[in-house]
């Protein structure tokens, strides 16, 4: 039995966590987001909707109980609008919010920008919402709180200053930069006011649900390659997008985190720079863009693709300390023949033991590959059809190739994923929440 599974992205984002935490949160009481902003998007297809998530956690369709913890950076507004969208939709908001979560202000999200150009190779291309400056302020202790922001007496003198220093760094780059304080403080007091009644101590109530008995699910964004501590750093994101950031993201501590559920994309998508060793750029990358719809959720960037990559999947395996993985968009490789699958890397002639986390080592190794027959074209109605009918109905030469993936990551699969509808899913092994 296992009351908290967490669900984690073993690449570069995008891996389809959305749709597995919609699909895991059927047999869960609380969903809960711990890192990340509105960097993130999670996309879940369910009754005929489907739902672009980029704060809330991905049990609302649901009508789950949704946290957003500590160690996330919210938008306000962002939040405010995702609210509203689901009120919209008749849906019951269940949300609590941490008073500790970090708020993202207007001069964050400049900075981001300014920084990035300031960075020139090494910027990551991030996604501009301020996620990287919000982080790097609560790093240095001067970060606005949502206990700060439900509190306008506490906000205003804290505003104040930070506001004060950011606008003078701002109008280094950019002179014309002009807004004035009494702006952002009356927007965000608006704000502050909206989100109190969603505000507590979201660590005492996940320990208590802990306590309870309850079935905890919890939702990181991002992938475990953008991982700030043990990701492609500098080219991911400024949070540990994997299942080491849970104790700190939520204060539920470690010994009591039962499962981790890894999801591995079947090839492999980026959003932003950086080498990405894998990487196609002919007609093949056309190809899987279109069928997998690879543009951004929260950008709408093309996202570049290319073949697996279990060689970085596997140290990802090995920092999260994965259980059971799902494998989803096996449908998206349709019609490509062959299918390249990387095992390791290969650097100066020599087969490397280990997948070699900086940069510029990476940036010389050569990727190699086993090669797979793929699978034909079908309509979606036909993969639905599969996935109705269970794993024995999948074509065969896919069968092969996921159970290769199972056999070089070491790992059993839970799930597969032919479609985005909650639907399109096969369940080969109960993960038994
Ligand atoms: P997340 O950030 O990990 O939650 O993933 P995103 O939602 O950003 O991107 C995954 C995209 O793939 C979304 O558009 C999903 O609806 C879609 N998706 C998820 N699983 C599948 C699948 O098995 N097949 C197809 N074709 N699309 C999928
Ligand atoms: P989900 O949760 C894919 C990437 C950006 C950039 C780097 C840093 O949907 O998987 P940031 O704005 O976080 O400072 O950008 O990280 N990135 C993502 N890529 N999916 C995401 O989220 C991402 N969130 C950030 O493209 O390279
Ligand atoms: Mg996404």
């Amino acid at each position: 039995m296992n009351n908290t599974i967490a669900v984690i992205g073993l690449s570069w984002g995008d891996e389809g966590k959305g749709k597995f935490v919609d699909y895991i949160a059927q047999k869960s009481d609380i969903v809960v987001r711990y890192n990340g902003g509105n960097n993130a998007g999670h996309t879940i297809v369910a009754n005929g909707i489907k739902y672009k998530f980029k704060l809330m956690p991905s049990g609302a369709p649901l009508e789950k109980e949704c946290v957003i913890a500590n160690g996330c950076v919210v938008d306000p507004k962002v939040l405010l609008e995702e609210i509203e969208n689901l009120k919209n939709l008749n849906k019951q908001i269940n949300l609590k919010l941490s008073s500790t979560a970090h708020v993202i202000f207007p001069f964050h999200r400049i900075l981001d920008g300014l920084e990035e150009k300031t960075k020139g190779n090494y910027a990551a291309g991030t996604t501009k919402r301020g996620i990287g400056p919000t982080y790097s302020d609560k790093a240095a202790r001067w970060g606005i709180r949502i206990f700060d922001l439900v509190n306008p007496e506490i906000l205003k003198p804290k505003l104040e200053k930070l506001f004060k220093i950011k606008k003078e760094l701002i109008n280094i780059y950019d002179p014309s930069w002009n807004v004035n304080f009494e702006t952002i403080y009356e927007e965000y007091k608006k704000y502050g006011e909206q989100l109190k009644p969603y505000v507590i101590d979201t660590a005492f109530y996940l320990n208590k649900a802990v306590d309870d008995g309850k079935h905890i699910l919890l939702e990181a964004a991002q992938g475990s390659l953008l991982g700030l501590d043990h990701g492609f750093y500098p080219f991911g994101t400024s949070s540990n997008a994997n299942a080491l950031g849970i104790s700190s993201g939520t204060g539920i501590p470690p010994k009591n985190i039962d499962k981790i559920v890894g999801i591995v994309k079947a090839y492999t998508s980026r959003v932003g720079e950086g080498k990405f060793p894998t990487e196609l750029f002919d007609e093949t990358a056309d190809k899987i863009r279109e069928q997998g719809h690879e543009y951004g959720t929260v950008t709408g960037r093309p996202r570049r693709v290319g073949w697996i990559d279990l060689f970085n999947i596997k140290y990802g395996i090995m920092i999260n300390g994965v259980d059971k993985i799902v494998i989803t968009l096996l449908d998206a490789l349709e019609g490509i023949n062959p299918i390249k699958m990387c095992t390791g890397y290969e650097l100066e002639g020599k087969t490397l033991e280990s997948w070699p986390i900086q940069s510029e080592t990476i940036e010389n190794c050569e990727p190699i590959y086993k090669s797979f027959d793929g699978w034909e074209k079908k309509t979606r109605e036909e993969w639905l059809d599969i996935a109705k009918k269970g794993y024995d109905a999948l074509p065969e030469t896919m069968k092969i190739y996921i159970r290769a993936i199972e056999d070089e990551l070491k790992i059993n699969i839970a799930m597969v994923s032919i479609g985005p509808d909650r639907r399109e899913t096969i369940v080969i092994e109960d993960i038994n929440f």
